[in-house]
């Protein structure tokens, strides 16, 4: 499916089930499918999330895609991604559903305190530490009422917050078009470019957290690479750059 001018969503495979989208779009990858293909699909047997998790879904209620990405950068800056993704996501169910989602940093997407989407960007690298590729992932909950008993409580889906169905396939198309315009203002200026409004849609910003090392602070704004940083309790200030602090009670964690 070619869409006039925009590179993400140029090649759309869709599918009705898959085993994850990402390991679809990899196989595309390796066959050397260009920028901006993605696979969407209407379960996945084995959908994954971060840290070997599974993803969870309801077959035909989720919007689960994955986008081919070729930022020519190093590769430590893919997992910038996440945000450039959540902060699209962010858009997309601001423009469809009119509600006001918020970014728990780096990769999951809230209504209020629970969880409406992950991200998920798996990068490869050239033998010289650029991306060869990314491999971005969203799983967004759209059509359900209800989840398994270990997820309800800390998910939720956009038929809930706004007590209506809504259609995956246009959902998806103003995803696809809000990604192709964070994407490119990543590209041409960096995570800087979109820094103002991760900071205004984060839920982190302002909240407890725990870092890896057990040091207990408050997640106070996000640097220019994307790093949350973080005031700690003696009074120093830390950069997180890649994986998830440990919330505060307030945080729930996200399935
Ligand atoms: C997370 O929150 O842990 C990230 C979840 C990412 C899920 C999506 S669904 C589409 C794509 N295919 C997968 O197997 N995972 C991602």
């Amino acid at each position: 499916m070619a869409v006039g001018g925009r590179v993400i969503g140029r090649a759309v495979h869709a599918l009705e089930d898959v085993d994850s989208t990402q390991t679809e779009l990899a196989r595309l990858a390796a066959g050397g499918a260009p920028e901006g293909t993605v696979v969407v699909a209407r379960h996945q047997r084995s959908g994954r999330g971060r840290r070997g998790r599974a993803w969870w879904d309801a077959p035909d209620d989720s919007l689960l895609v994955s986008v081919l990405l070729r930022p020519p950068v190093p590769t430590a800056q893919a997992p910038q991604l996440s945000l450039v993704g959540a902060l699209a996501v962010t858009d997309a169910l601001r423009g469809e559903g009119g509600v006001e989602a918020r970014i728990r940093w780096p990769n999951d997407v809230l209504l209020g305190s629970r969880k409406i989407c992950g991200v998920l960007p798996e990068a490869v690298s050239t033998g010289d530490g650029m991306v060869q590729h990314v491999i971005l992932g969203i799983g967004l909950n759209v059509n359900q009422e209800s989840f398994p008993p270990e997820l309800s409580g800390r998910a939720t889906s956009l038929r809930l917050a706004t007590g209506r169905r809504h259609e995956p396939a246009r959902l998806l198309e103003s995803l696809l078009d809000a990604l192709d315009r964070r994407y490119w203002a990543w590209r041409a200026g960096s995570f800087v470019a979109l820094r103002h409004e991760c900071r205004e849609r984060s839920s982190t910003l302002g909240r407890p957290v725990t870092l890896p090392d057990g040091a207990i602070g408050t997640a106070v704004d996000m640097d220019a690479d994307g790093a949350l940083l973080v005031r700690t309790d003696d009074g120093a200030l830390r950069r997180v750059v890649s994986g998830e602090p440990e919330r505060g009670a307030e945080h729930a964690a996200g399935h």
